[in-house]
């Protein structure tokens, strides 16, 4: 969407992953503090959506939506000023149907009024889910929230969140600044790679303005291992998804920490190029031995092997498989490493990457090639 946001993927932390509806001022107030004091906030991670359970079952008698008396007594804006104050922004959900998910009031012919009641509030993202849409297309029923957004007057980011429902990638560029290209994620193994390869489909239609979004990062909610979480984390960087953190950022472990500070693979996420890396090459059982890697800017590659299978193996990156002459030398620097591990790689770069991991590197050509992915 053509409204001078998303530039590169957005960044921030959302409340659904780990709260759910266990929300209210207090959680999203703290968790604007953690941002600022684990440094996250300075890395780029500024938007704080609260997700889903916001809102009073109930519309006013003026049929304006209200903040949960209980969970949000202080109401939005004073949210979105303590936010504001510390230099973040304030995102907030509604849904394209007469109900939420968690069955608070939709915006569906409500556009108007509370695209309004947002912008007066400060709000500077919305997230607008997709249940009890009345089987209406989400192509007639996104447009009417952008355009009353639009006038509000407010630059205000707009994601959807239609689940992927009729191919958005093929639509919502005109709409939004990121569509979900899926169902939602769950905190698994299973659940994250089969994202990953759903969202790998409609990689060419992603760009500044609008992101293919694979959902929420699950990094620090248990159900993974260390290696799968930086596998998580790097695929997600090298498909240009939104890197919105969705585990408790008050209460993090160091691991946890290491993988969503990765200031090299943030960089890769946030690449001005803003094209999205794809899986090049596969090879082994079903395929579980993966080479994913995309263009940066500078002629720079970022390449990632991924192993899959469940043992540890040699995942080798062919030239071909790159876009790259054979006989292009390039240095190799190892991103969760953070060092420089060759400096003159030809034809092919190797490595032993354990059961689950990901390693991601970047690759700098020594001279230009004229056949880059
Ligand atoms: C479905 C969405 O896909 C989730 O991300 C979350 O917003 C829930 N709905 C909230 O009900």
């Amino acid at each position: 969407l053509n409204n001078g946001l998303a530039r590169t993927p957005q960044m921030g932390w959302n409340s659904w992953n780990f709260f759910a509806c266990n929300i209210n001022e207090t959680v999203i107030k703290e968790t604007a503090d953690a941002l600022i004091s684990t440094g996250l906030a300075e890395l780029g991670y500024v938007y704080v959506n609260i997700d889903d359970c916001w809102s009073s079952t109930t519309r006013d008698l003026k049929g304006h939506l209200v903040p949960d008396p209980k969970a949000f007594p202080s109401g939005i804006k004073a949210l979105a000023d303590y936010v504001h104050e510390k230099g973040l922004k304030l995102g907030i959900y509604s849904d394209a149907g007469a109900f939420t998910c968690e069955v608070r009031p939709g915006s569906l012919f409500h556009e108007k009024d509370d695209a309004e009641h947002f912008a007066s509030w400060g709000v500077d993202y919305l997230k607008y889910d997709n249940c009890f849409n009345l089987g209406i297309k989400p192509e007639e029923r996104y447009p009417p929230m952008r355009d009353a957004l639009n006038t509000t007057g407010h630059t205000i980011f707009y994601s959807l969140c239609e689940w992927g429902v009729d191919d958005p990638a093929l639509w919502a560029d005109k709409v939004g600044n990121s569509w979900r290209t899926t169902d939602d994620i769950n905190d698994s193994w299973a659940s994250m790679t089969t994202i990953a390869d759903l969202n790998d489909k409609w990689a060419s239609y992603a760009g500044p303005g609008g992101w293919n979004d694979p959902d929420m990062l699950e990094v620090g909610n248990g159900g993974m291992t260390y290696q799968e979480y930086r596998a998580h984390f790097s695929i997600w960087a090298l498909m240009k998804a939104p890197l919105l953190i969705g585990c408790d950022v008050r209460n993090m472990t160091a691991e946890t920490i290491e993988i969503i500070t990765n200031k090299e693979v943030i960089a890769v996420n946030q690449d001005p190029l803003g094209i999205q890396g794809r899986k090049v090459y596969s090879t082994g059982t079903d395929g579980c031995l993966q080479v994913w890697a995309g263009p940066l800017s500078g002629h720079r590659i970022v390449v990632a092997l991924w192993n899959r299978c469940s043992k540890a193996a040699t995942i080798t990156a062919g030239w071909d498989a790159l876009g790259l002459e054979s006989s292009t030398s390039v240095s190799v620097r190892d991103l969760w490493q953070h060092k420089d591990i060759a400096g003159n790689a030809v034809a092919s770069f190797g490595a032993r990457v354990d059961a689950h991991d990901c390693q991601i590197f970047i690759f700098t050509p020594h001279s230009v090639d004229h056949s880059e992915i």
